[in-house]
């Protein structure tokens, strides 16, 4: 069985940015206490860190699945809220000379709403530990690059490819990096993320592909491959 190499402290963080990594029993327990202990204490303490890293694992090959015909080696890869970093390490295991920029935020909410947050107040992630992740799990130091969204200026360069999953217009509008997006990329690039208004985009972009439905959840969201920002 592949599995991921997780500790403690990036099970919970998995574990948060995942919901369906939930037991049944976390699941109740998150009801029972609310959102506010759940994410303070009980993620931290009622984890079995195997399972988490199996299943993280597993979830994040069929999400490579999805955006598999989007790879190739030697791209330079933008991922916007990307976690832990699981995909990335799927990735890049799979494509030699893969560049990695990673944008996130190095921080927990304290009362984690996993809805749509007007005004991106939320996150879940902390980047001394995507950074231990990501080494632990074989990418190189050299090959990837993380910026703190709310502390560093963002990257100025071209990427072949921009990956979002469940983080750019779901949970977040789309407006807070389209300029930034539109600098960034030439009209081959592709980008890729997970939104409940994927017709909307259709008069941003030249070229909008579904590549997954997602009608099981409550968001009912589609995954968009977009390419060519319209002037
Ligand atoms: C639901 S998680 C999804 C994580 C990962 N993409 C996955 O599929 O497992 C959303 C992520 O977006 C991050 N996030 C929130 N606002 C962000 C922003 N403005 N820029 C980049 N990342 C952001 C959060 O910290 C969190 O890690």
């Amino acid at each position: 069985m592949e599995s991921f190499k997780l500790n403690r402290e990036l099970a919970r963080l998995a574990l948060l940015q995942r919901t369906e990594l939930a037991t049944s029993i976390q699941k109740k327990v998150r009801k029972f206490f609310g959102r506010f202990l759940f994410s303070k204490i009980f993620s931290k303490y009622i984890l079995n860190v195997n399972k988490i890293s199996e299943d993280y694992y597993k979830i994040m090959h069929l999400e490579y699945q999805t955006i598999k015909n989007f790879l190739d080696s030697n791209q330079n890869i933008l991922s916007i809220g990307a976690g832990i970093g699981g995909l990335e390490v799927i990735i890049n295991n799979n494509h030699i000379g893969t560049k990695f920029t990673f944008i996130e935020r190095d921080f927990i909410s304290k009362k984690i709403k996993y809805g749509w947050d007007n005004k991106n107040e939320e996150a879940y992630n902390k980047l001394d530990l995507l950074e231990n992740f990501l080494i632990s799990n074989n990418i190189k130091k050299t090959n990837f690059n993380i910026i703190n969204f709310d502390k560093s200026s963002l990257p100025d360069k071209k990427f072949n490819l921009v990956t979002s999953l469940y983080s750019l217009d779901f949970h977040y509008d789309f407006e807070i990096y389209r300029s930034y997006l539109s600098k960034v990329s030439d009209d081959n690039t592709i980008i890729i993320f997970d939104t409940i208004r994927s017709d909307f985009f259709r008069d941003i972009f030249e070229d909008v592909s579904v590549i997954k439905v997602d009608n099981d959840t409550l968001h009912k969201s589609k995954r968009i491959a977009c390419r060519k920002f319209k002037n």
